[in-house]
């Protein structure tokens, strides 16, 4: 009989399992990476083997990925789109293909391995060589309709070539993915037209191969790599390696990494050489995969409801540490937005040393249930900020207590305010010191005003003693003054008020972007200051004239008007001009 503590958690992990499942192929936007989204199934794996009778048949681990989305009419795979079974390090790989081995006595296996591309799993069909039908991978059983949206790449032949053309009936998968650099260019165009940007490529891809208007899928970069022939009654192939080339004379794109081994050593030496390389690829993957080269052999292995028993994923190493939660604060932005901080027990994770990590909100604490005393498990995946797995379980210490958030802002002790729409709590003070401070930050940050002397320290002092409510005051300043704050000695003050006086010269760009109006960063304040060339002609322009500024969409000309309509805006806005601040 389960512990109730146990069975509790197999209810929470299958319930989170599912919630990401549809964030991820429904919404196309996941909140996990998948080295979290793994440890959580693992767990729940752990769980269920520990204890039998509480697997359903319903369970997520009983079933490949999540369900599909309904934007798209339904298409049921014919064969199965099955996922990988994974690994994480070669010696696990090793231990597959002795199981292989074993089961296959007396044949020479070789291997083919392929690059693990981080995109969307699709699958075409060809009459008579002639693109007859595109679906998502969906939940391997059921895809998504999304032929018209394949059909406007070019990487998706209309037309084959060669024999493959003239299967009657050929159906073949692939990864659909966005290279990271044309990702990039992707988030900044959609940032500058005021829409929201992808978290990563593989978003981007899942995003742009689901629009409902095929146009759009049209217009981005979408690539496809080929990685399997499902269905081509009467084409004979012995390998997989053939089915690889046969491909790539039908017209389709494959792997150009893509490596035929003869044996586990030489897979073993392509899974590192590949691991090594990863940051240099034009896009992401996740690992490789090691398939079994010969046809015959692959159908003698055969499968399980989840995977193929010919094939197998080597996982990259996802940089991973655990490390005690000594205390949980909340920071409070120049927006007001309430972000809640772990501080941890210091500690090294590739190559660099943590000792605080962001818990993003409310829900995100209350999702993980991270309590103070609490060991967490950290990873930090390619070159990001590093982020909270999940809570190690069996470390809590007795008498832990659940988090509870602030209803009041910490800094100025005003309501803390969350709309029903909003992830984050709001402080609702306009005037809290905090704020104000960070926003004096951001305006003398190096990519603003480019105020070196105004750190924290500096501000909080300016603050603190009142000579400072807002960036317009930096410009009355006298250094006496200064001088006699604490931590200021005559020099000091000197540079930071030359400084400042300085920075009046900056441009109207910069002081675009230093002000920290909603949805103008470094690149809408240079579209803004092309256009408008001063505060005062910005501060005129209507809705509809910034609308009209190549770059900017509808919903950020709302933004910047609204917030220079406001009355305390626009004074400050005043005052600054009549310092002279924001000339070229
Ligand atoms: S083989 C039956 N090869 O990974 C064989 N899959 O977890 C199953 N993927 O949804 C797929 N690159 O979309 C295979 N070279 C590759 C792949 C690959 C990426 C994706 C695929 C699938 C997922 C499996």
């Amino acid at each position: 009989m389960a512990p109730a503590d146990d069975r509790r958690r197999v209810a929470r992990l299958r319930e989170e399992i599912r919630r990401h499942n549809r964030l991820y192929y429904e919404q196309a936007r996941p909140e996990i990476s998948d080295a979290a989204y793994d440890a959580l199934v693992r767990e729940l794996r752990a769980l269920e083997a520990r204890h039998p009778e509480l697997v359903t048949p319903e369970s997520p681990t009983q079933r490949p990925g999540g369900r599909p989305a309904r934007a798209f009419a339904p298409v049921a795979h014919r064969v199965a789109m099955l996922s990988l079974d994974d690994v994480a390090s070669t010696a696990e790989l090793r231990a597959f293909a002795g199981r292989v081995a074993r089961a296959l006595p007396g044949a020479r296996v070789g291997w083919v391995c392929e690059p693990k591309v981080d995109g969307l799993g699709v699958a075409l069909l060809y009459r008579r060589g002639r693109f007859a039908r595109g679906a998502t991978r969906g939940d391997g059983r059921v895809g998504e309709d999304v032929t018209r949206n394949l059909a406007a790449l070019r990487a998706v032949p209309k037309r084959l070539r060669g024999r493959l053309a003239r299967v009657g009936d050929l159906e073949v998968r692939g990864e659909a993915f966005m290279p990271r650099a044309a990702f990039e260019t992707l988030n900044r165009a959609l940032e500058a037209a005021g829409a929201p940007a992808f978290a990563n490529p593989r978003n981007a891809a899942a995003g742009s191969v689901r629009q409902k208007d095929a146009r759009v899928t049209a217009g981005r970069p979408l690539d496809v790599f080929l990685y399997e022939i499902s269905h081509a009654p009467g084409h004979a192939l012995a390998s997989h390696w053939e089915a690889l080339g046969a491909l790539r004379r039908a017209g389709f794109r494959t792997s150009p990494l893509n490596r035929r081994c003869p044996d586990v050593d030489a897979a073993v030496r392509y899974c590192e050489r590949l691991a090594r390389g990863r940051a240099r690829l034009v896009y992401d993957a996740d690992g490789a995969v090691v398939k079994v080269d010969r046809l015959e052999l692959q159908r003698r292995l055969g499968r399980t409801s989840h995977h193929p028993r010919w094939a197998l994923a080597l996982k990259f190493q996802a940089r991973q540490a655990t490390t005690v939660v000594e205390g949980i604060r909340v920071q409070v932005g120049r927006t007001g937005v309430l972000t809640p901080v772990a501080t941890l027990s210091p500690v090294r994770l590739a190559g660099v040393v943590i000792s605080s990590v962001t818990l993003h909100n409310e829900d995100e604490i209350a999702r993980k249930d991270v309590r103070v005393g609490d060991t967490v498990l950290l990873e930090r995946a390619g070159d990001v900020i590093p982020h909270v797995v999940g809570v190690v379980r069996a470390r809590r210490p007795r008498g832990a207590r659940p988090y509870r958030f602030p209803r009041r802002c910490p800094a100025c002790g005003a309501r803390a305010a969350r709309g029903p729409e909003e992830a984050h709590r709001l402080c609702t003070n306009d005037a809290c010191p905090a704020r104000l401070k960070e926003r004096l930050r951001h305006f003398g940050s190096r990519r603003a005003m480019g105020l070196d002397g105004l750190g924290g320290a500096a501000v909080g002092r300016l603050v603190d003693r009142g000579l400072v409510r807002d960036v317009a005051d930096l410009y009355r300043l006298r250094a006496p003054r200064v001088a006699r704050l604490p931590g200021f000695a005559r020099k000091s003050a000197e540079n930071l008020v030359g400084a400042i006086a300085a920075s009046r010269r900056r441009g109207l760009e910069r002081l675009l972007d230093a002000l920290g109006v909603p949805g103008v960063g470094a690149h809408v304040a240079r579209l803004l200051a092309a256009r408008f060339g001063t505060l005062d002609g910005l501060a005129r322009a209507s809705r509809a004239e910034l609308a009209r500024v190549p770059g900017i969409g509808p919903v950020l000309a709302r933004s910047v008007v609204d917030h220079l309509a406001d009355r305390r805006n626009r004074r400050l806005l005043a005052r600054l001009a009549a310092a002279r601040v924001g000339a070229a």
